[in-house]
């Protein structure tokens, strides 16, 4: 009888382990699993910091393995060859991305208006990138550069304000962030702020942080762990900043509407799709744009722009800048690099400056999902459509087997023939960035009129000095995208006279420009 009770007690436990072990997707034969716990998966070994956790892992594992995040088994790619062949050899096959449960059912329960980047592949989403890549094109972007002109125009003439011809400290990153919103709303919306403080502006700000968070992969445990549903404490948070974004962006679309109406509105992206009586995109897609650009800009570039900052105020930092002024002189022996940085780009030096720092930071560093949409064969493995794909772009760009000396930071490695995927900052094959020529141009204009105004040096107090590994300089390791821990850091103008004529040119042109500010 015992006996019998002891078997029964077995297969109830083994039945239990079977179930609180379960899967969406099956087991995938042949390919390796990262050890897990029942019900959690791999959560607990990926909360810190998911993609350096993911990159030890594929040290024992190898550079493609499955994993168990509560009931969703996920493929990570860590490796810059295997990141090329799923991501770019079968980038049709991985050209989806998944619904997860905090951000499509309860940061866009009611309006259900995902930005592209959050977008399963469909029909809508499919007319939304076209519209977006048109309007993100080099011809468009070309014309999209007199806005980065007066911005980057502000930005240095506030610092210039501020910087006391490098006396003090200064902390540049909310200049940075009005930089890059203001630039975006320009070209999205035609509209902008005027200052660093403008209630909107930190209203927006604090908005977008947050509804990054509820994309964090590995924080929104109740995407992986059905139970926790149950919960309601995060759910009604995220509802709240919802009703707030949706209420910023019904007031930027609707003030558009009005300009439209009185024939007063600045060129713009949404401008022109309202006009265009062809466009086949409803107003929720039309939103959806909206979102996506604005989403997508204020959290990215001004992120590299202040890492990379970071960086060149350090020791090593000064050599770099040095170099880069000597070839800023080089091309521009007459002192209009500060012009012609919005027409071309001639610096080789800078544009290896800026890749080094989009792939040193990889301030994306687990990239967006993916979902494939047809079984792929990786190396004999077959990887069922339907499977959530992880690209761990930070592995992919720290790889030693394709860079040397990875965790240096050395814009020479970008000199001379370059890759055609240089790095995975910005994602790879069907469903990579869309607006990565515009953030290319920008970080290039950036870097050209900052290290032609100033010399970029340490803090006078040690302690705000930057920190420089990309790692630690992270202060939230389980966002979506990473956040340049607070530095400080200070600017000594090269040449004043020079640099205030040519802020004072920018700004003319800003008076008599049709992107010129309003308030
Ligand atoms: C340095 C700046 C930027 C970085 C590092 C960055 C990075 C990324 C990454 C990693 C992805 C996911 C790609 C993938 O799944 O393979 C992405 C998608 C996207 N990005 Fe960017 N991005 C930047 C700037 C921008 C800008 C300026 C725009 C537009 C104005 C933009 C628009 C988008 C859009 C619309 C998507 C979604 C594409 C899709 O799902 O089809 N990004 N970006």
């Amino acid at each position: 009888m015992t006996f019998i009770v002891w078997i029964g007690v077995i297969i109830i436990i083994w039945i239990l382990f079977k179930i609180l072990n379960s899967t969406d997707a099956p087991k995938i034969n042949g390919l390796p699993e990262a050890p897990g716990w029942p019900i959690f998966g791999s959560l607990f070994q990926l909360k810190e910091n998911h993609y350096f956790a993911l990159l030890k892992l594929a040290k024992r594992l190898g550079p493609v393995f499955q994993i168990r995040l509560g009931n969703k088994r996920i493929v990570v790619a860590n490796s810059y060859d295997s990141i090329k062949e799923l991501w770019i050899k079968n980038q049709f096959s991985l050209i989806s991305r998944p619904m997860l449960y905090t951000f499509h059912t309860v940061v866009s329960s009611s309006s259900q208006i995902f930005t592209i980047g959050t977008s399963p592949w469909d029909e809508s989403c499919k007319r939304r990138r076209k519209a977006t890549a048109t309007a993100l094109n080099k011809p468009a972007v070309q014309s999209y550069m007199p806005i980065v002109d007066i911005e980057s125009y502000t930005v240095i003439n506030e610092i210039l304000k501020e910087c006391e011809d490098g006396r003090i400290d200064i902390n540049i990153i909310p200049h940075l962030k009005r930089f890059a919103l203001n630039t975006t709303l320009m070209f999205t919306y035609g509209t902008r702020f005027s200052s660093s403080f403008d209630k909107r502006l930190e209203e927006i700000v604090e908005i977008q942080a947050a509804m990054q968070r509820f994309r964090s992969i590995s924080d929104n445990w109740q995407d992986y762990i059905p139970l926790l549903r149950l919960f309601p404490a995060k759910s009604s948070e995220a509802n709240s900043y919802r009703l707030r974004r949706d209420h910023y962006l019904q007031i930027l679309l609707d003030s558009l509407k009005k300009d439209i109406a009185n024939d007063t509105e600045k060129p713009c992206i949404i401008g022109n799709i309202l006009r265009d009586t062809t466009a086949k995109l409803n107003e929720n897609e039309i939103k959806s744009i909206g979102m996506s650009l604005l989403s997508a800009t204020l959290d990215t570039i001004p992120a590299n722009i202040i890492y990379g900052i970071s960086y060149l105020s350090s020791a090593h930092g000064q050599q770099i800048q040095e170099r880069a002024y000597q070839e800023i002189q080089d091309v521009y022996p007459d002192g209009d690099a500060w012009e012609k940085c919005l027409v071309e780009e001639r610096v080789p030096y800078v544009t290896a400056l800026y890749k080094e720092i989009l792939r040193y930071f990889t301030i994306n560093p687990l990239s967006l999902p993916r979902q494939s949409i047809s079984d792929i064969d990786y190396n004999g493995v077959i990887i069922p459509a339907g499977t959530l794909f992880f690209l761990n772009a930070f592995a992919g760009d720290y790889d030693e087997n394709h860079f040397i000396d990875p965790y240096t930071f050395n814009p020479e490695r970008y000199l001379g023939d370059v890759d055609s995927t240089p790095h995975f900052a910005y994602g790879a094959g069907s469903r990579m960035c869309l607006g990565s020529h515009l953030a290319n141009r920008e970080l290039f204009a950036f870097f050209i009129r900052f290290i032609s105004a100033f010399r970029i040096l340490e803090p006078n107090d040690p302690k705000d000095a930057a920190i420089l590994d990309a790692i630690e300089a992270n202060q939230t390791p389980t966002a979506l995208v990473a956040e340049p821990k607070p530095f400080k850091c200070r600017f000594e103008p090269r040449n004043k006279k020079v640099l205030e004529s040519w802020l004072e040119i920018s700004r003319k042109r800003a008076e008599n420009d049709e992107h010129s500010m309003r308030d």
